[in-house]
């Protein structure tokens, strides 16, 4: 198996919070990976600081094989990342199928000649917008296609910010709470999907994901537990929970079965 993402001692201070202290952990291609922990425990700074959008203050980051510690957003995405935001980020004023039509923000920088070239032809923006339409087959929302996002439920929307994510066929996906709000039926189709997704294209995915219990019965592989910046234990669903005791103890409400915040 190879290793896809290497995170070794990260550590991100914000003045004197130490946001992220000395994490480590990796995925394998052809994994499903979930990063659990309470508010504020530093899941996203995490992606922030592995997607390029912060300078960590110490630490490595290798995205597949190459170091990626002090590269920016766009060149990473160029390695074969894609990253999600907690807060979907969507074209509010353009359809659905326009939202897949463009690549996600800070992660593309087209250059001149690029532009030119998509300009003059336009075979790449076909095959996109075929991409555009099986992808929403996938998510199986294809009746969504001429929808403005803006009139779309807060689950909906996340379905498209997955959707967009996966136009650029990432072989990383790394997924900020994709199924926050989203209710139960929902939540879980969009985790069996991922699951799919990682089974029959070997895709790896890490998904960030607040509440334990949910996550324990979504099909991941692994399960990385953050607490107050620092990985508290990394174990198959099983693993941690048989840890439950522990767990509880250090997570206390994000352990307890419901709806997300
Ligand atoms: N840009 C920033 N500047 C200063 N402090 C920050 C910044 N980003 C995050 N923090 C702080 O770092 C800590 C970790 O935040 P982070 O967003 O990583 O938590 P989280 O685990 O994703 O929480 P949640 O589950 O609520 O999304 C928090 O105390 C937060 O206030
Ligand atoms: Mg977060």
């Amino acid at each position: 198996m190879t290793t896809v993402l290497k995170v070794t001692d990260l550590r991100m201070e914000f003045g004197g919070l130490v946001a992220v202290k000395d994490v480590s952990f990796e995925v394998e291609s052809g994994e499903f990976v979930g990063l659990i922990g309470p508010n504020g425990c530093g899941k996203s700074t995490t992606f922030n600081c592995i997607s390029g959008l912060l300078n960590q203050t110490a630490g490595h980051i290798e995205i597949f094989g190459q170091d990626a510690s002090n590269l920016r957003p766009d060149q990473i995405q160029r390695l074969g990342m894609t990253r999600t935001f907690q807060h979907t980020r969507l074209w509010r004023e353009m359809t659905v199928i326009e939202n897949l039509m463009v690549p996600p923000r800070d992660q593309f920088k087209p250059s001149i000649l690029e532009s030119l070239r998509l300009g003059r032809n336009n075979e790449p923006e076909i095959a996109r917008l075929s991409k555009a339409f099986e992808t929403l087959d996938q998510l199986e929302v294809p009746h969504m296609a001429h929808n403005l996002t803006s009139e779309l439920s807060g689950g909906q929307s996340k379905l498209v910010d997955i959707g967009r994510s996966m136009m650029g066929d990432p072989e990383l996906l790394l997924l900020d709470e994709p199924v926050a709000g989203v209710a139960g039926p929902l939540a879980m189709k969009i985790f069996s999907s991922l699951r799919k997704a990682v089974n029959e294209t070997g895709i790896s995915v890490l998904i960030i994901e607040h509440n334990m219990d949910f996550i324990l019965r979504q099909g991941v592989d692994r399960i990385i537990v953050m607490n107050e910046g620092e990985v508290l234990m990394v174990g198959t669903p099983d693993e941690v929970r048989s840890n439950r005791e522990v767990i509880e103890a250090y997570l206390g409400s994000a352990g307890v079965e419901g709806e997300e915040d």
